[in-house]
């Protein structure tokens, strides 16, 4: 088939090039002429795993393309997606800012030609996919024959594209039988993989997007309060986090005590959802809990750190391993690195920071008194107290002697993920700060 997606960020270049991997035609459009143009030189502009090589390949096998130019990539489509981004509005209210997906309707409006299916990507309150039908019906010269879908996306950074390979399941909200024999076309190879469809209405689909990460988030901000009491009773969180997850009803996943969760789209969404549901005058408790511990978290880290040091921060050395709000990938939005850092600084702290690849992301977002070094080793030389933030595989078994070593005397390891053991650690000779650990 014929594909468009509109918007090549993290989404929208890990699906097309995931669907031109199934066998479809798709043709990527961006308005950003330098990411295109990257592409188009074989750079690119994101960090995830294995999707270099897949992109190398749909390009070399002539079924992906990159283009800024609209027009082209819509008129001879099947499906259009629209992958761009929903941030938070400007306003400060919480509210998604629509403005992408609506220009991006727009476009679309003045170039449909034959019947065409348009699909929203990209996270969106309920109500998006009809305000989306709207703008292109009035926009439209010609009297198009087209339908929305609703079809959000569940992929994480770092590993999306296994999760776009193998979903939990694919949600697809339509009104149109004919959209939804096209989309299930769309989706077949991986369908029949035994990927599991779930037809719904546009609100429903919608608002299952929020609801997904809106539970996920919560789980995270309750394993944090449970690490926060499990400091103040004696108690261990990870056997703790092991026992209750165990239970089949309950789960392993996404019980990992932290800094707080972070990333383009938690954070967002969570508040987006809050917005969506005081418009409707309905209280939503357990999702406004959620927002409020994951702020105190990414507080209380930074108290956890002062008192790791003695209380005293100013005039001593950090050295921060991982800038990235997750491994695996460069993405350094809502990182807590962008709430802790700054804090530090401001009491008076020198800071060294490593990251594998949020290097470049971070410098436009940090403040210029951070100095990056090239390695673990780098971030500890001098240092009084190393802070692991970001749970890198390359952090994960690293020379505590050296590291040791290169720090001064009385060195700290404030390990925010929990990835060493404090028994070892004090064998290696460092006071060893855990989350949720006694
Ligand atoms: P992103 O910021 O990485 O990329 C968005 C891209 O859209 C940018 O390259 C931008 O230039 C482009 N764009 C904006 N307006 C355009 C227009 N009118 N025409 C063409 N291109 C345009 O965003 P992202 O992280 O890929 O997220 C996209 C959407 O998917 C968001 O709604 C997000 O919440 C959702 N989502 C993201 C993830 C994730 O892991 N990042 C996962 C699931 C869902
Ligand atoms: C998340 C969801 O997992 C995806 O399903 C969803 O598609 C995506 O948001 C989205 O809507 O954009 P992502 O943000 O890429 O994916 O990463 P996650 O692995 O979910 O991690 C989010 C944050 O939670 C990170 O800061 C991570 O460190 C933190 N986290 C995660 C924890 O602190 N503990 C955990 O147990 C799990």
């Amino acid at each position: 088939m014929n594909i468009t997606m509109i918007g090549v960020g993290y989404v929208g270049l890990v699906t097309g090039t995931c669907f031109a991997e199934l066998g479809h035609y798709v043709t990527c459009v961006d308005i950003n002429a330098h990411k295109i143009a990257a592409l188009n030189m074989g750079d690119i502009p994101i960090y995830e795993p294995g999707l270099a090589d897949l992109v190398q390949k749909g390009v070399s096998e002539g079924r992906l393309s990159f283009t800024t130019d609209i027009r082209d990539a819509v008129s001879d489509a099947e499906v259009i997606f629209i992958a761009v981004g929903t941030p938070s509005s400007r306003r400060g209210d919480g509210y998604a800012d629509l403005s992408y997906v609506y220009a991006a309707a727009g476009d679309i409006a003045k170039y449909i030609e034959d019947y065409v299916v348009i699909v929203n990507k990209s996270t969106v309150p309920v109500g998006t996919a009809r305000q989306v039908k709207r703008i292109i019906d009035q926009k439209c010269n010609i009297s198009a024959d087209f339908d929305v879908v609703s079809n959000p996306e569940f992929l994480r950074e770092g590993a999306a594209i296994e999760d776009f390979m193998r979903p939990d399941r694919i949600v697809i909200g339509t009104e149109s039988e004919r959209a939804l024999q096209i989309m299930r076309d769309v989706y077949e190879p991986l369908y029949l993989r035994d990927a599991p469809i779930v037809k719904t209405t546009l609100e429903t689909a919608e608002l299952t997007k929020y609801a997904a990460n809106a539970f996920l988030a919560t789980k995270i901000s309750f394993i944090n309060e449970m690490a926060n009491i499990c400091e103040a009773v004696g108690a261990d969180v990870l056997s703790l986090a092991r026992a209750v997850g165990m239970d089949g009803r309950i789960g392993p996943k996404f019980l990992h005590p932290g800094p707080g969760y972070g990333g383009s789209c938690f954070p967002k969404d969570t508040v987006a959802l809050l917005a969506t549901a005081q418009e409707y005058g309905v209280p939503l408790r357990i999702v406004s809990a959620t927002v409020e511990a994951n702020n105190a978290q990414k507080a209380r880290m930074i108290k956890k750190i002062r008192d790791a040091v003695g209380g005293e921060i100013a005039g001593k050395t950090f050295g921060i391993l991982g800038l990235t709000f997750k491994p695996n990938t460069d993405d350094v939005r809502e990182s807590p690195a962008l709430t802790i850092i700054p804090a530090l600084l401001e009491k008076g702290a020198n800071i060294r920071a490593h990251d594998p690849k949020g290097v470049e992301e971070a410098r436009r977002l940090l403040p210029s008194e951070v100095l990056y070094v090239n390695n673990a080793y780098a971030v500890a030389e001098n240092s009084h107290c190393i802070i692991l933030m970001t749970e890198w595989t390359q952090y994960r078994a690293l020379d505590m002697r050296r590291l040791r070593d290169a720090m001064h005397t009385n060195p700290v390891f404030v390990d925010l993920r929990n990835v060493y053991r404090k028994n070892k650690m004090q064998k290696n000779g460092f006071v060893y700060i855990g989350n949720g650990q006694y």
